[in-house]
């Protein structure tokens, strides 16, 4: 997609051929910096902190963390290494053991001195099929926009609720849940986003609202605790999320508040859809609410906001009382019955082992 009208990745290699370029999401929207990432411990770091976010882009981030470890060391141990650092950054996003899986996969039955241009070309694979996978997500939700389109009075814009940030810049391109709404835009339907802000950290108000308007795609960013008012009122005709993973019987993990926009568009019968490449199915569980790690943020991000100040200067105030505890699990599940259907690159099924199986049957088979 396009910042200032050049086309832009979220991750690529950098002029001297080896280190990983990324952009610095913790500065978006005020400010658009990239970060120069060297090494393993600096993509951890990267991970960790939030300067790449987004479950396909952790993955692919990761893949590449691995390519710069082995680069330097590509001995068994250095292997190991490296895939424990990058494992252990954040828990919940099954994409990144996805990647480490396949890295460990490709480079363990090679020589040692064969590891470091075959990692490289396995993370510029898996940021490929990310673009392809993502692109096709797009197309197979595309027809969910234009049906709902075409029952409404001409020229009135389909309005579709989204929670946290899929965009592209939770991805390598195009986004998740944001890709079919790019490509309805794109293709002259009318549409309107209602961006949560997704607090504590403004994925929505920051990316979501940055991206969308990048785009041109007309957008409006709401409290997180506006969704289901504005379903009563008729005022939402879709949402659509993405997920950071999904078990083989189609519960899905996603941003915190993600739950409570799903109960609320079952309450008012709105459709309820989540977007989703293949590698953030966990096909190894199949009960989200036992077996999910639900990763736990450190309490400042919700003490504390960022944000531009009057002086230019982008700064942290405090907005909770001194000495009050806050608790931060990033991440809820919605269970399966409340999802209308999952998107995903090879079409949109029900939420349900027998759904997911129907379209991947490969891997149901494999899981079961
Ligand atoms: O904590 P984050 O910002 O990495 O979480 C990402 C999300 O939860 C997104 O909403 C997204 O759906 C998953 S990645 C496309």
């Amino acid at each position: 997609m396009k910042i200032n009208g050049q086309h832009y990745r979220t991750i690529w290699l950098a002029q001297d051929g080896w280190r990983v370029v990324v952009i610095d999401q913790t500065r978006l929207p005020f400010r658009f910096e990239t970060v120069a990432l060297g090494s393993a411990e600096q993509a951890a770091g990267a991970i960790r902190s939030m300067v790449v976010r987004g479950a396909p882009l952790i993955g692919a981030t990761a893949a590449y963390g691995v390519a710069l470890a082995v680069r330097v060391d590509a001995s068994d141990a250095a292997l190991a290494a490296a895939l424990d650092l990058l494992g252990a950054t954040r828990p919940t996003a099954v994409n990144l053991h996805w990647a480490l899986s396949r890295m460990r996969r490709v480079l363990s039955g090679l020589p040692v001195e064969m590891r470091a241009e075959a990692a490289y070309a396995e993370a510029a694979a898996i940021c490929d099929e990310d673009v392809a996978l993502c692109h096709a997500i797009g197309e197979y939700g595309l027809p969910l926009i234009r049906e709902i389109a075409a029952r409404k009075p001409a020229g009135q814009p389909v309005n579709i609720l989204t929670h946290c940030n899929a965009g592209w810049i939770a991805t390598v391109d195009w986004g998740t849940a944001l890709a079919p709404i790019y490509m309805a835009h794109d293709a002259g339907i009318p549409v309107h986003v209602w961006v949560d802000e997704t607090r504590p950290r403004n994925q929505g108000a920051a990316l979501t609202a940055y991206e969308l308007g990048g785009h041109g795609v007309p957008h409006t960013v709401i409290v997180d605790n506006a969704g289901g008012h504005l379903m009563q009122h008729g005022q939402v005709d879709m949402v659509i999320v993405g997920t950071d993973r999904t078990t083989a019987n189609g519960d899905v993990a996603n941003k915190i508040g993600t739950y409570l926009k799903a109960l609320a568009a079952h309450d008012n019968g709105v459709p309820f859809y989540v977007a989703l490449p293949s590698p953030t199915i966990d096909w190894s569980i199949r009960d989200g609410l036992r077996d999910i790690p639900i990763e736990e943020r450190a309490a400042r991000e919700v003490t504390h906001l960022s944000g531009l100040a009057e002086d230019g200067e982008v700064r942290s105030v405090r907005v909770v009382a001194p000495g009050s505890a806050a608790a931060n699990p990033a991440f809820d599940v919605t269970p399966a019955r409340l999802v209308t259907g999952l998107i995903t690159e090879r079409g949109v099924c029900a939420a349900s082992a027998t759904g997911l199986a129907t379209l991947f049957p490969d891997m149901a088979n494999k899981a079961a």
